[in-house]
């Protein structure tokens, strides 16, 4: 079988750094990666690993509680996101985590069982991954830019757009139709 290849948005940037043939600022660590080889067929390294930070919708915003590691996907943190009518999913935290198998169930329905010997196996690799992010973001140097208020990097909230799905959070948050 063929491993499970995965690119992330976070390597637009040093891809298109790779492909200007410039070099990435040398004095602090990028968590995107040059996939300019993936894009021309001559090579299929992705990620081994993913971080999901938490979007605001449970638990703290940002902190990093859900990773994708080769062909599964754990989460320590589940629920809290508001649908478009209104209802809430229960907040749920989840120690030992909820652990998928995407090769075999993409949709995320059936965590796999805590007892099985490829769970158990799993576990001390998934929070290796995660201690080590952590790790790297508190001994990185990080950009003190802080672009959360421009208006020119807020989504606009065309309703059609995946991000901007419910009208009425559009409203709520003043931004522009477009
Ligand atoms: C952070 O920046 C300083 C000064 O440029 C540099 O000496 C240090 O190695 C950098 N740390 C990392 C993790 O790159
Ligand atoms: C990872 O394992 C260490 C040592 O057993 C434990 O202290 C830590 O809480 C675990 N981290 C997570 C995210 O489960
Ligand atoms: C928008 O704000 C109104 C009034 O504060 C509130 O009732 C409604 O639930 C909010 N809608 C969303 C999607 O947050």
């Amino acid at each position: 079988t063929q491993a499970v290849l995965f690119c992330s948005t976070l390597d637009i940037f040093p891809t298109l750094v790779s492909l200007a043939n410039a070099t990435l600022p040398p004095n602090r660590r990028f968590d995107g990666i040059d996939i300019s080889e993936v894009l021309f067929g001559s090579s299929r390294k992705g990620h081994q690993t993913l971080f999901h930070p938490n979007s605001g919708a449970a638990g703290k915003y940002g902190e990093i509680q859900a990773l994708r590691l080769d062909q599964y996907k754990a989460f320590y943190l589940t629920g809290g996101a508001k649908a478009c009518d209104g209802s809430i999913g229960q907040e749920a935290h989840h120690q030992p985590p909820l652990i998928f198998d995407l090769q075999h169930d993409i949709q995320e329905q059936e965590p796999m069982d805590i007892q099985s010997a490829e769970y158990r196996s799993l576990l001390p690799l998934v929070n290796k991954s995660l201690m080590d992010i952590l790790q790297d973001i508190v001994s990185d140097n990080v950009s003190i830019a802080d672009y959360s208020h421009d208006k020119d990097v807020i989504p606009c909230c065309n309703p059609q757009h995946l991000v901007c799905r419910c009208e009425s959070a559009c409203s709520n948050l003043s931004l522009e139709k477009c």
